[in-house]
């Protein structure tokens, strides 16, 4: 059939794939599951339900030692549903979700620690490891706040994601909020990058077998991008605070339609709202601004990072006038590139470029446009939309440290119920006794060591309704 289709015809084609994939193709992922942690009834966020993980719940995939769930002792204004409970762990614990396909998934661990009469979710101390990865190393679960949102990317080749909640002592608690399991479209992660080690550009081979956590994504000169106006379910945040030198630079909107085109970069690895706004240079008279525009971004050192610029000409006035260079931590690592030569000659066409950089003993990572020697008069100069930033793994496959994951399961060895029966009543005992004489000595809240009744909640009946609200809509 290929060889029957006039040139005609094959561009009608593309038109009409193009046009199809525009308008009403959506990302559906295969596998994708969302936790409502701790609480008893699901919870629409954005038209995505978030299922409860109670244990009358069909399909919690908890499968635990000790839990009970928490829930937030005021409202909290503003806050979705889902920040309003956790489950909290006292012994290692794990999530199970089954996978129908394979290769990059993408991770969400939600966090928020809300305030609670019963416990001091600030005091929970642990670590958190997805398959072999080492996710997290004595986390707390971020600020009082706002919600922390972790987000790991990793290559799946085996049936199940577990992901594991293991406190750091038998002291400490875990908890979470909510989690997110999705499949990834294939084309979110290559195989191959460019390493820019120093002045040497080399070829970076396995990218999509690396495990990444998103360390920054940035929408440039536009604002905020939510989850509701993602395709992934992402947020971007606006790179005012990491732009260095502004001088020089103009904001830039574009009212029109982006034009995703097959093999290039599609709507799953940025969305319209990142692609439609940007930062860039430009020449008014026939002299070209000896200046760049650079972005600083503090990162942890001893990892390596994936650096994902995305551009995309909504300024030009026509094809061919925009040249500039790409610069990552000072080095050049795209000369004189050309957005209309990269995106088959159309304007307003995406198209980003992954860099495989170290973070380098400065702590931070540059990336940098500016004009090349092609650059010319009385056009754009330089132009970026979008940055992420994403850690990689060290090489004991950690995001966190230098601990495996079989030393940090090992923290916890496994023993005969026979002898840890009689140990933890004892235990028991022996702590509720000298919580009953903390007591008396301080207010404090206590670590609750004596069972917990699993998932009754101290929901008031008003919130009660609007969680049953949320399942009717
Ligand atoms: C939690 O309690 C602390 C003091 O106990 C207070 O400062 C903080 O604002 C509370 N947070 C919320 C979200 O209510
Ligand atoms: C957690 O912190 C303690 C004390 O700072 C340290 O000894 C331990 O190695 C850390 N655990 C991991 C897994 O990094
Ligand atoms: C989604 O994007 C549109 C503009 O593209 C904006 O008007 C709207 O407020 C955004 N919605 C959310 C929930 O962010
Ligand atoms: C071009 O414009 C800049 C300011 O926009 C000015 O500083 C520069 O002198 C001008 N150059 C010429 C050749 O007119
Ligand atoms: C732009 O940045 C690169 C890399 O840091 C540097 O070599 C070049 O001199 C800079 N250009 C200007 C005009 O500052
Ligand atoms: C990440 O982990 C994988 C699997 O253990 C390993 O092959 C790879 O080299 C690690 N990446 C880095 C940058 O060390």
């Amino acid at each position: 059939m290929g060889t029957l289709l006039s040139s005609h015809g094959f561009s009608l084609f593309l038109l009409w794939t193009f046009t199809l994939y525009g308008l009403c193709l959506s990302f559906s992922p295969i596998d994708n599951y969302l936790i409502n942690s701790g609480a008893s009834l699901d919870s629409v966020v954005d038209n995505r339900r978030f299922i409860s993980d109670s244990s009358n719940s069909p399909d919690s995939h908890l499968s635990s030692g000790r839990t009970f769930s928490l829930c937030a002792g005021t409202l909290l204004p503003g806050l979705p549903q889902i920040y309003h409970t956790a489950r909290v762990f006292n012994s290692p614990s794990k999530y199970v979700f089954n996978v129908k396909d394979p290769g990059t998934h993408m991770v969400r661990l939600h966090f928020h620690r809300f305030n609670s009469s019963r416990l001091d979710l600030g005091n929970s101390r642990f670590h958190v490891l997805v398959n072999g990865l080492v996710a997290l190393t004595n986390f707390s679960g971020g600020d009082f706040v706002n919600p922390k949102v972790i987000e790991y990317l990793l290559c799946v080749n085996s049936e199940k994601v577990e992901i594991r909640f293991v406190p750091a002592k038998k002291s400490n608690f875990a908890f979470v909020n909510a989690i997110e399991v999705i499949s990834a479209p294939k084309d979110l992660v290559l195989e191959t990058a460019q390493y820019v080690n120093g002045d040497k550009i080399e070829e970076f081979q396995g990218l999509n077998k690396q495990a990444f956590e998103t360390m920054y994504r940035v929408t440039v000169g536009g604002p905020k991008v939510t989850p509701f106006n993602d395709s992934l379910w992402r947020t971007w945040i606006p790179d005012d605070e990491y732009l260095k030198l502004s001088e020089g630079s103009n904001k830039v909107y574009f009212g029109g339609r982006i034009k995703y085109q097959d093999g290039g970069a599609s709507r799953e690895v940025g969305p319209d709202n990142v692609y439609d706004s940007a930062r860039l240079i430009r020449s008014k008279n026939a002299s070209i601004p000896n200046v760049n525009l650079t972005w600083e971004f503090p990162v942890s050192e001893d990892y390596k990072y994936l650096v994902r610029m995305h551009f995309c000409d909504i300024a030009s006035i026509s094809l061919g006038l925009l040249y500039f260079n790409v610069y990552v931590n000072e080095h050049l690592a795209y000369k004189d590139l050309d957005l209309s030569d990269v995106t088959n000659y159309m304007l307003a066409s995406p198209f980003y470029a992954d860099f495989v950089v170290d973070a380098g003993r400065s702590g931070v990572i540059t990336v940098s446009v500016g004009p090349s020697s092609k650059s010319m008069g009385y056009t754009v100069d330089a132009i970026l939309n979008g940055v992420e930033i994403m850690k990689m793994n060290n090489s004991v496959y950690s995001l966190a440290g230098k601990v495996p994951a079989e030393l940090i399961m090992k923290c916890w060895p496994r023993r005969t119920l026979g002898i840890l029966l009689p140990l933890i009543a004892l235990a028991c005992l022996l702590l509720s006794l000298s919580a009953i004489v903390h007591r008396r000595k301080s207010n404090a809240e206590l670590f609750p060591w004596s069972k917990l009744p699993t998932d009754i909640h101290e929901i008031s009946p008003k919130q009660a309704k609007l969680q049953l609200s949320n399942i009717v809509t």
